[in-house]
């Protein structure tokens, strides 16, 4: 076991806040956490474990033993007469892995393409794009059980897969994810449901798809690369018909339950906050629902502009809008 004292996060985090750990600690695997477990309680300090940072806003001091998770591993793991079963370690970066299965012929998560992040986090938030989220895909998954400190598989049905929501989400630091396991149809065709991917023949190369899903990605979101960011801060909140038919004018998708999802993009926008900031911290000027760092953000400035966007929008709209990122 490897501690390291006051370990700089501001990389290991999208949005690239000012942050660091108490103590940290590279997971490359399994067998290391209950060690790393007992570490935490004999300090009094709780246990948490980061991925790729890209769904999350880190405070200044994060007061805990932060795991690093670094599992790798990627292979084929299993056939069935209809699926690939794919598997690949919680610490293997996701489109890394995406782009590996369709360069072996496996297609299926092509438009989830260029999600920043890691294996491990991807069931956590059900990560979703262009028609497709994990669930979709998923067969199952390893975790971890920090209460039990036995290691679990879950099915699909054991997870409480929700848009954006999965048991793991609500119920933050009980499940450590080891491994993911994908069932990729042997049978593929492409999911074109969303607008500049229609127009896809049946027959197309899974790589091409790609191209597309990455050519749509970079001309509406930025490159935390370059600008901070978390990808969509907010749920697209989703209302009651009645709630939705007060908002004439604004983007609706019906929803198999009967409601409508709106588009928290839009309901920024009209609130005049599409490229807005307060001090570091704005919304991205092609995108309202992308909130960005401008350069030295904390945790703090993107409380103060996130507050004042839900303040807009529940003031114009009535709608409460829900955050995305989680706190750490
Ligand atoms: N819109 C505006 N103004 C904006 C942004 C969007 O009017 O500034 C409108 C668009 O014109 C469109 C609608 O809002 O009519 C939806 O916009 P978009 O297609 O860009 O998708 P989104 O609903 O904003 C969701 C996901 C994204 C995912 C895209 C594509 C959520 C919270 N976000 O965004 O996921 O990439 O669809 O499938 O569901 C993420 O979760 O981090 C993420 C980037």
């Amino acid at each position: 076991m490897n501690l390291i004292a006051d370990f700089d996060l501001t990389r290991e985090n999208t949005l690239g806040l000012k942050s660091a750990a108490r103590l940290a600690a590279r997971i490359t695997q399994a067998e290391a956490l209950a060690a790393l477990l007992d570490e935490a309680d004999r300090r009094g300090m709780n246990f948490t474990v980061l991925g790729g940072g890209s769904n999350v806003v880190l405070s200044e001091t994060v007061e805990a033993l932060v795991g690093l998770m670094r599992i790798a591993g990627r292979r084929l793991s299993g056939q069935t007469a209809t699926h690939n079963l794919v598997t690949a370690g919680a610490g293997e970066n996701w489109h890394d892995f995406v782009t590996w299965t369709v360069g072996r012929g496996m297609p299926g998560l092509e438009n989830l393409a260029g999600i920043p992040g890691t294996v491990g986090a991807a069931p956590v938030q059900n990560i979703g794009a262009y028609g497709v989220q994990l669930s979709d895909v998923f067969f199952e998954l390893s975790a971890f059980d920090t209460k039990t400190r036995a290691i679990e598989t879950f099915k699909a049905a054991d997870c409480g897969f929700g848009y954006r929501q999965s048991r793991f989400k609500i119920e933050p630091g009980r499940h450590v994810i080891l491994s993911v396991t994908l069932a990729l149809p042997r049978d593929w065709s492409p999911t074109k449901a969303y607008a500049g991917l229609e127009g896809f023949p049946d027959d197309a190369a899974p790589a091409e798809v790609m191209a597309s899903v990455l050519a749509l990605r970079q001309s509406k979101l930025p490159d935390w690369r370059s600008l901070g960011n978390a990808g969509s801060f907010f749920h697209n909140p989703v209302v009651s018909t009645e709630e939705a038919e007060r908002l004439a004018d604004a983007p609706r998708y019906p929803q198999p339950d009967g409601r409508v999802k709106l588009s928290a993009g839009w309901l920024i926008e009209q609130c005049g906050l599409k490229g807005e900031r307060l001090g570091p911290v704005g919304t991205y000027d092609g995108h309202a629902l992308v909130l960005v760092n401008h350069g030295g953000a904390t945790r703090r400035d993107v409380a103060r502009f996130a507050a004042f966007v839900r303040e807009r929008v529940k003031a114009r709209f009535g709608v409460d809008l829900v955050q995305e990122p989680v706190e750490i």
